[in-house]
């Protein structure tokens, strides 16, 4: 039975309902159709629009089919529409002509705005958290490892020495902002839709603040066509969702590379990775090449609801039935791999010999070798190039600037001394870097300490 038999005449095609009936995923949203039917009963009453006795039975109903669905008592059926269909058909069963109210000043169109818009800021909530842990993962990590010297690259080159809690402090930066950008999408979202109707508003005296007090919402929308018809909100959260998968396939494809034979500079659990049913020795890092290929779906789930919206006509068109799919999709993508990264990190071993060996071998003290000689009075220019025609002879002879006698240094320039070993050790060129937001130790800690104050106040 359909909610709006009584338009069309005789039963719809098998065909129609494959694709018109949405229950088979909106059943996810029972909670927030349940709970804002309840606000929405307890202001018809409050209104004088049903009975109080009316809007009694309605809330004393649906807080029984919330229960009773959790519980398990209720199976939701899924011959249904959809979970607003669902919802309403069991409440008349169960409370008889009371629950035929219930839909008094109110069309699905603005119900599923507003079911959706409470998902979505639950959701969001819980993605906080998640990427909360994250951050805290990275911070615990960064701590241990302040002094853990690794090549900073560019071009995937060898480039400057950072510290590899440098490089985790980077990531938890990303993920601060994508909290930040969490919580913005989430302040657009808690806006009501409902007393929008289908599209025109409607002529009950509704109380809409008094709906949005009760619902949490932070106000409520300004056009009846808009309110039905915007799904920004929706958009905001999957950009911010595709933006924040490209932060961790960005962290998950350097944790790839670090955990090959070529790098070594990280091992993974035995528990947080895989083997090969034919390659004996090896240990693949599953986990990270799937967070960067479950990337593509988010962003597609982005792309899907833009390409839904693009040119739809005001107000409420079928097509936007289409944004639940792609929301849940990359809200359990971004789920998932949230849950699985922080656990691998905490257990993940890293190998500080590889990545000071790697640092070593790849003259990113040049750079500081240089600097000692416009210290020493010498133009930078002219330093950058005895440094370059210094590296190449290292190059040439097989050893690095730590290892090369002072009397090589000297046939270069006068200027060299026995304080350039001092000058162009690989720590003391991370120490030197003490500004905030540089690699120094303790410039560091300090970002981890500030990185754990947003977390705490977020
Ligand atoms: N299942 C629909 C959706 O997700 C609910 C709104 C239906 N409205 C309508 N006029 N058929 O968008």
């Amino acid at each position: 039975m359909k909610l709006w038999a009584g338009r069309a005449g005789g039963d719809v095609d098998d065909r129609l309902s494959a694709i018109n009936n949405s229950i088979g995923f909106d059943s996810r949203m029972y909670r927030q159709d349940i709970t804002g039917s309840i606000a929405h009963a307890k202001m018809l009453g409050r209104q004088g629009i049903i009975s109080e006795e009316d809007a009694a039975a309605i809330v004393e109903g649906l807080k029984g089919i919330l229960a009773d669905i959790e519980s398990g008592a209720l199976q939701i059926d899924m011959t249904c529409e959809d979970i607003h269909t669902f919802v309403e058909a069991t409440l008349t069963q169960r409370i008889g002509d009371a629950g035929k109210r219930l839909h008094t000043a109110r069309s699905r169109n603005d119900q599923v705005a507003l079911d959706i818009r409470m998902f979505l800021a639950d959701e969001i909530d819980r993605l906080t958290a998640l990427a909360k842990d994250m951050i805290a993962a990275l911070c615990e990590a960064a701590e241990k490892h302040l002094e853990t010297v690794m090549p900073g690259y560019t071009h995937l080159q060898r480039a400057q020495p950072i510290t590899l809690a440098h490089w985790l402090m980077a990531y938890a930066q990303m993920l601060l902002r994508d909290i930040d950008r969490l919580s913005d999408c989430k302040k657009r979202t808690l806006v009501l839709p409902l007393g929008s109707g289908a599209l025109a508003g409607t002529t009950y005296p509704l109380d809409r603040e008094y709906v949005a007090r009760q619902l949490g919402f932070n106000g409520i929308s300004l056009n009846s066509l808009d309110g039905v018809s915007d799904r920004d909100f929706a958009l905001e959260l999957l950009s911010a969702l595709s933006i924040l998968m490209m932060h961790l396939s960005r962290f998950s494809e350097e944790i790839c590379l670090w955990c090959s034979w070529e790098f070594r500079f990280v091992t993974l659990s035995d528990s947080f990775s895989t083997g090969s049913s034919i390659m004996p020795q090896k240990k693949n890092p599953d986990i990270t090449e799937l967070v960067r290929g479950k990337t593509g779906r988010v962003y597609g789930d982005l792309m899907a609801l833009l390409t839904a919206m693009k040119a739809l006509p005001l107000a409420y068109n079928k097509d936007m039935q289409e944004d639940k799919e792609a929301l849940f999709d990359a809200i359990d993508t971004a789920d998932l791999s949230l849950s699985v990264l922080a656990p691998m990190l905490r257990t993940a071993v890293f190998h500080p010999e590889a990545m000071r060996q790697a640092a070593a071998a790849g003259f990113i003290n040049a750079t500081d070798c240089a600097d000692y000689m416009v210290k020493k009075g010498v133009p930078f220019r002219d330093a950058y190039g005895v440094v370059g025609r210094l590296v190449k002879y290292c190059i040439d002879r097989g050893t690095t600037l730590e290892a090369l006698p002072l009397a090589e240094y000297r046939d270069f320039s006068l200027v060299f001394d026995e304080d350039v070993y001092a000058a162009i050790d690989l720590l003391t060129c991370v120490r030197q870097r003490n500004l905030p937001g540089g690699p120094a130790p303790e410039a560091v800690q300090a970002t981890i300490e500030a990185t754990r104050k947003k977390l705490e106040n977020g």
